[in-house]
């Protein structure tokens, strides 16, 4: 049985891009650190299995990360995929699922790792922008790349426009990196991902747009 694990902490909108996706798996499971998360809602609405391992009941990070991989260990998952985990996971769990752990991130990696990634490409004045889905590796933010989408920044967007329209590519690569994955056609081979008959179209991004 190929069992999809999708972990979750808030709104869950990553989440239902891949519950709404054609995928080949047998199961979906969708955990949540958090009780409260709007994703929770969304998922029992699809009619998917939930689960809350709520962190707050947890000592600490190792503690929490145990009772997650105790999970995991029945489910025994094809892969995991973190839409919106706000838990930074320990080296021991992310070393033991390396190769079946993504995650997706709101910028282009390696720029903006961590939290506010709108706000600060506002800041530092980029006119390009947008997210990246990864393998997950001890350091944050950081693994090896799987698929991005790249935005122009316009003129006069906020941190709110601009995570809009981020959000949108978010819901568009996630699901594609997953049925990569799924499909067997996504391989990380020492560090270095791999994927089977992707298209390669050669595409300049300007912004802003060259004068005519
Ligand atoms: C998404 O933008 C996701 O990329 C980001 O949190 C948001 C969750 O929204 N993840 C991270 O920042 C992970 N470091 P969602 O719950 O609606 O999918």
């Amino acid at each position: 049985m190929k069992t999809l694990v999708i972990l979750i902490s808030g709104r869950g909108s990553n989440m239902q891009s891949l519950l709404d996706a054609d995928l080949n798996v047998d199961r979906r499971v969708v955990i949540s650190n958090n009780p409260d998360a709007e994703g929770l809602r969304i998922a029992q609405r699809y009619g998917v299995e939930t689960f809350v391992i709520n962190h707050r009941q947890f000592p600490d990070r190792q503690t929490f990360d145990a009772a997650l991989a105790e999970k995991m260990a029945i489910f025994q998952p094809k892969l995991i995929a973190l839409a919106g985990f706000m838990r930074v996971l320990t080296d021991e769990f992310v070393q033991r699922y390396q190769d079946r752990l993504i995650n997706i991130h709101p910028s282009l990696l390696p720029a903006f790792p961590g939290l506010s990634t709108h706000a600060r490409a506002l800041r530092e004045g980029v006119k390009i922008h947008g997210c990246t889905v990864h393998f997950v590796t001890p350091q944050l933010d950081h693994g090896p790349i799987i698929i991005q989408a790249a935005i122009s920044v316009l003129p006069q967007d906020t941190e709110a426009s601009l995570s809009q329209r981020v959000l949108q590519q978010e819901h568009r690569i996630f699901p594609q990196a997953v049925r990569w994955f799924i499909d067997g056609q996504l391989k990380l081979t020492n560090g270095v991902v791999e994927i089977n008959n992707a298209s390669t179209s050669n595409i300049t991004l300007y912004s802003p747009g060259l004068a005519e």
